[in-house]
């Protein structure tokens, strides 16, 4: 089988090349293929004939897209449309991901799939606008929402706190913005296991995280905790969001719900502080 994959140089993009080596891999960065380039997707595919379409491309950065909204929409909607066009004229199964931010964060409790949607900024705005997109093409979508990802490649929350844990003798980390961490060897796994049974599984969006959720700040903790015993875990202290301005909106509670995505592939999934200790 020949899998096409998108953004490898990025977080969830590298992962999935780590996992999927007994595959016929495709491994497509920005410099092979840009996706503001419409034409270039195109012939990608039709060059490359894969058997599946991966897609963790993403325009990811959450506050400059309030400034760049025409590119993040390119990127993050139009570039999947398309892929999602191309699978089903080849009538290959495509997976897309999304994210927590496609919610407003108001719901009491965690979101599931079916969940009322409300972006409060342009990437999320956008990347609904590719799961919206992707699903009136129809075909064998499957679009997997995910959050907080971290790893040990380029700048994330995870990196961030490492790099502070040692710059730093006291950190201040928002701790009324609740969510679930999910690594990116986590969401590698899961998707390395959910690709022989697509075909059991209808179509359409789920959420792909682990047990459990936690605030930026109890997530800051097991971090450090667990990466530099050296540091004084009562010298990190938590703040309102509202204290850490940032030019976008994130919604205050992004739980997401995984029961659909457990039932529908038939998977057990550990908790994000196991998840942690693996990375
Ligand atoms: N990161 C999170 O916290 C988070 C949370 C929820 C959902 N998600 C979703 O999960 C998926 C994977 O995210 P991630 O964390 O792996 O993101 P990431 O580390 O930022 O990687 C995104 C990749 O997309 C590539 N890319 C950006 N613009 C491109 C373009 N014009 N043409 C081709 N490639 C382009 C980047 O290339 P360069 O390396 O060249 O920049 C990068 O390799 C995305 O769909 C994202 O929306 C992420």
């Amino acid at each position: 089988m020949k899998i096409l994959i998108t953004g490898t140089n990025g977080q969830v993009g590298h992962a999935l090349v780590g996992v999927l080596g007994k595959y016929e891999v495709i491994s497509v960065n920005r410099q092979q293929c840009d996706l503001i380039n419409l034409d270039q997707i195109e012939y990608m595919i039709d060059s490359y004939q894969p058997d599946l379409i991966i897609n963790p491309a993403a325009y990811t950065n959450v506050d400059s897209a309030e400034d760049e909204a025409e590119l993040a929409f390119r990127i993050n909607a139009d570039a999947p449309k398309l892929m999602a066009k191309k699978a089903r004229e080849y009538n290959i199964p495509f997976i897309h991901f999304s994210t927590d931010f496609v919610f407003d964060g108001k719901k009491k409790g965690s979101y599931s799939e079916g969940d009322f949607t409300n972006p409060l900024g342009v990437y999320g705005a956008s990347k609904l606008a590719g799961e919206e997109f992707i699903q009136e093409v129809g075909g064998q979508a499957y679009i997997f929402r995910t959050s907080w990802v971290y790893s040990k490649i380029g700048s994330n929350f995870y990196s961030t706190m490492m790099r502070l844990s040692q710059e730093k003798n006291e950190i201040k980390v928002v701790s009324d913005q609740i969510g679930v961490p999910t690594s990116s060897v986590f969401i590698a796994a899961q998707i390395q296991k959910i690709i022989p049974k697509l075909n059991q599984a209808q179509p359409g969006i789920f959420h792909l995280v682990p047990n459990g959720n936690c605030s930026w700040y109890e997530f800051a903790k097991e971090i450090i905790v667990k990466t530099n015993p050296v540091f004084d875990i009562n010298k990190i202290y938590p703040i309102k969001a509202e204290q850490y301005p940032s030019k976008a909106k994130r919604p205050l509670n992004s739980i997401l719900e995984n029961i659909r995505i457990k039932k529908a592939f038939m998977l057990e999934f550990e908790d994000w502080q196991s998840e942690l200790k693996k990375i």
